[in-house]
């Protein structure tokens, strides 16, 4: 008996993903292709990553040319597409050093390595994170996080860590002290329910790094590279973390991630200290570079502008329907909408009606599309969403 490419996964691959029923043939620009030849908008563009839409011809065109040359020879070596790359965020950043890595969870760990030095050197133990935040599914990573599911049977996990309430003032000021080596914060939490931190929580924990010196550590995996109408979503408030994690949408596609370090984290580890033997992947780096020029030559404005649409859109709807939609929630291009119910069920009826989505915190609905959806798009999205509505 023949099985179908569902069932060969079923047998073949872990069962850690909730997967939807579409079985990909190709992608371009902002729409996905399954095998029967339906076209599906895609809105969640890879989980935030996809920033220049499927295929983009620039950066098939960076691979091309990349890969003619070399892939991967190893960080024994100097190569052309890791300085330039991390010249090209320094210069965006404002950043000192760079460290890549391949993933948001790696970035993660590299940042939690350098909270723990820093600890370590000034006599500091206790790290901080915040409830609703998402750092990836490594250990160190993991123990930053709340959250059952993600961690049941699994413990025990690291040390020291204290997970305060998320905008709470009063946590920070009971739980901050001169113990504290570093404060993990995510601004605008991708994976719980797109909240966005609060201006004056963000000046508390300022305040409390004057005061005892500890290490700001900005996690910008899904926030980051533009996406909320910033460069970085720390930038919407008066703040500047010592260290800034990146991944996702850096590589365009192509797996990358990067530890972003200010004068005062910089030098805290040497030589043998980290490393990957991934990191800085030469094809990796040449896809970053094309990202990052994009961004640089106008497509920021671009953002800013669809997402302003997108954000008009959807508080029309909220005013049709007030007794089914709760908030518009997030920022940019990393928004969506609080129902009073569960989001799920809108998302497979957008699947149905050929839109991909995401749900998150239950109540979520969640978008984070390319970077060059227009507002034909944003219209259908919002035309099925009023018709679903109107049907619940
Ligand atoms: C904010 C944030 N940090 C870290 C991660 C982990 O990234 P990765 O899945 O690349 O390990 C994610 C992934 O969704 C994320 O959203």
């Amino acid at each position: 008996m023949t099985l179908n490419l569902i069932e060969r996964e079923h047998e073949a691959i872990l069962q850690t993903y909730g997967r939807l029923p579409v079985e990909i043939d190709y992608a371009s620009g902002c729409y996905i292709y399954d095998v029967e030849g339906n076209e599906y908008l895609d809105l969640l563009g890879g989980i935030a990553v996809n920033v220049l839409g499927h295929s983009n011809s620039e950066i098939v065109q960076a691979i091309t040319e990349q890969s003619g040359k070399y892939l991967h020879v190893s960080n024994f070596f100097y190569q052309k597409p890791q300085v330039e790359l991390a010249e090209m965020l320094k210069y965006i950043s404002g950043y000192d050093k760079v460290f890549f890595s391949n993933s948001g969870a790696e970035s993660t760990e590299g940042a939690l390595k350098f909270a723990r030095k820093w600890g370590s050197i000034n006599n500091k133990k206790k790290v901080i994170a915040f409830t609703g935040g998402f750092h990836g599914r490594t250990y160190g990573a993991l123990s930053l996080m709340e959250g059952e599911n993600y961690k049941n049977g699994m413990g025990p996990f690291i040390d020291d860590v204290d997970i305060l309430e998320f905008n709470s003032i009063k946590d920070l000021q009971t739980k901050i002290d001169e113990n504290t080596a570093a404060v993990f914060i995510e601004f605008i939490q991708g994976s719980g329910g797109l909240t966005v931190a609060d201006p004056e929580w963000v000046t508390k924990i300022t305040e409390l790094q004057e005061k005892f010196n500890f290490l700001i550590i900005a996690d910008e995996v899904q926030s980051g590279l533009g996406r909320t109408g910033k460069f970085f979503s720390f930038e919407h408030f008066d703040v500047k973390p010592d260290i800034v994690t990146i991944a996702k949408g850096l590589g365009g596609g192509i797996p990358i991630g990067a530890i972003l370090l200010n004068e005062k984290s910089a030098n805290l580890l040497g030589p043998g200290q980290h490393g990957t033997t991934f990191g800085g992947n030469a094809l990796a780096c040449a896809t970053g570079l094309v990202v990052l020029k994009k961004l640089n030559d106008g497509l920021q404005t671009d953002i800013n502008r669809i997402s302003a649409y997108l954000k008009k859109k959807l508080q029309e709807l909220i005013l049709k329907y007030p007794e089914r939609i709760k908030t518009y929630k997030g920022l940019g291009l990393m928004c969506g909408l609080e129902f009073y119910f569960p989001a799920k069920p809108i998302v497979l009826e957008l699947l149905n009606r050929k839109i991909i989505t995401n749900s998150t915190s239950n109540t979520v609905l969640r978008l984070v599309p390319p970077y060059i959806i227009d507002n034909n798009m944003i219209d259908r999205l919002v035309s099925e969403l009023d018709s679903i509505l109107s049907e619940l």
